[in-house]
């Protein structure tokens, strides 16, 4: 997107704004597929990651099928299309009528967390004269090596079930009228950067599910989960869609059974950026050590419409739209929360800036807009895609709506 086209899309839709390039999310789900190549495969994105109803439907478009870690996720997918039989069902804590509309629906899948979740589904199923699709989630008790916050794979994190558990409960479904076992699934994190955890996480579901069909489960599918990471900072190093599928489809392959993958943020995370005017600007207090001057720049978007960075001190790339010439300064770029951790890049340098302009921070396309809040009744950005409204801006009649 050129610099001219951000600034009318601000001046058209406000700021602070999404902004997503379709071409890109469709050449993203494109790569992904290819390099999975001739082997059997089921792309499901992860609505998590981004779940704009738009965006789902464009996901549908490019032919992936889709990934659902609630109730509400459930229905943005069929609300974007997707049959029962496309949606897969994750998810640590799944509520009673999570669980009764999934097995009413018939899903592809529910990944199932627990023993107890299982005799839940079993039950819901029998009730209903139904058979419920379900898989097991496993933990390999593999470090995922990214953040902890986003890491999902070790012994001690909530999720899935050890091989053991998992082995015993999978022999239990087996037996039982009212369930199908129809594969295994694993997510050891999110923003992964190498295919060593990838490929031992891939290596352990593949050797249980031999154990398993052994003993005659008629599996359909292994689902490896999402987590291939993308560069946030320039030159980080990364996986590549090759690299990756070339790690984790080994041990699968020898199983004969179908790759399931649950990508979102490498097809997404990429391809939007948020838009956002600067608001204010202040010197900080000189340092008493006799550091380089220091500056707010308070932008209108902050924590409540991109979390990372507060979450997760996580880095997104802060570039102004149009640069002015001058100096760069040192900058700490802040919202305007009442909050010290809303802030969007520490320590960054930027080119002199002056109130009114617009900044675009990269790389927001994924667990962006999906995790904003109202905190301090702010409205929830507008989202644009190929310059067309996508979401529109909430107003506060949106926000009181549901007080009473
Ligand atoms: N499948 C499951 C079961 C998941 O829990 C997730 C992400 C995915 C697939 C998709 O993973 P991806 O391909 O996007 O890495 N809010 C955090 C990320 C949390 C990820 C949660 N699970 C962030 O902003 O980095």
């Amino acid at each position: 997107m050129t610099p001219e086209q951000l600034t009318a899309m601000a001046a058209e839709f406000g700021t602070p704004l999404y902004v997503y390039d379709a071409a890109l999310i469709r050449e993203r789900y494109r790569a992904l597929e290819s390099a999975c190549g001739a082997y059997p495969h089921d792309i499901h994105y992860a609505i998590k990651a981004n779940a704009t109803l738009a965006i789902v439907r464009l996901m549908r478009e490019c032919g992936a099928r889709a990934d659902a870690n609630s109730g509400g996720e459930i229905e943005v997918a069929l609300r974007a299309g997707f049959a029962p039989g496309e949606i897969v069902f994750t998810g640590v804590g799944k509520s009673p009528a999570e669980l009764q509309r999934a097995v009413a629906l018939g899903v592809k899948a529910i990944n199932a967390e627990s023993p107890g979740e299982v005799e839940r589904i079993a039950a819901m199923a029998r009730d209903a004269g139904a058979i419920a699709r379900v898989a097991i989630r496993i933990n390999p008790d593999v470090d995922a090596e990214s953040h902890p916050h986003i890491s999902t794979g070790l012994r001690t994190n909530k999720f899935g079930m050890s091989i053991d558990a998992a082995r015993a409960l999978a022999r239990e479904i087996g037996k039982h009228p009212s369930l199908h076992i129809v594969g295994l699934h694993v997510h050891i994190g999110s923003q992964i950067t190498k295919t060593t955890p990838l490929a031992r996480a891939a290596e352990a579901m593949a050797g249980l599910a031999k154990e398993l069909m052994a003993e005659g489960a008629k599996l359909e599918h292994l689902d490896v989960g999402g987590g291939l990471g993308i560069p946030y900072k320039a030159g980080q190093t990364v996986v590549s869609p090759q690299e990756y599928v070339d790690a984790i489809l080994p041990p699968i392959r020898e199983t004969g059974l179908t790759l399931v993958l649950e990508p979102g943020r490498w097809i997404v995370g990429p391809a939007g950026v948020l838009l956002t005017r600067v608001v204010d600007l202040k010197e900080q207090p000189a340092d008493p050590a006799g550091g380089e001057p220091r500056w707010f720049v308070i932008a209108d978007a902050g924590m409540t419409d991109l979390l990372r960075p507060a979450l997760y001190g996580a880095f997104h790339q802060i570039d102004a739209v149009t640069p002015r010439a001058g100096a760069d300064r040192l900058c700490d770029i802040v919202g305007p929360v009442c909050e010290t951790t809303d802030t969007l890049g520490s320590a960054r340098r930027l080119p002199p800036v002056e109130v009114g302009d617009l900044l675009v921070v990269k790389d927001a396309g994924a667990y962006g807009s999906v995790m904003s809040s109202n905190y301090n009744r702010r409205a929830v950005p507008a989202e644009v895609m190929d310059g067309k409204l996508i979401r529109r801006r909430q107003t506060i009649e949106d926000l009181l709506q549901w007080d009473i």
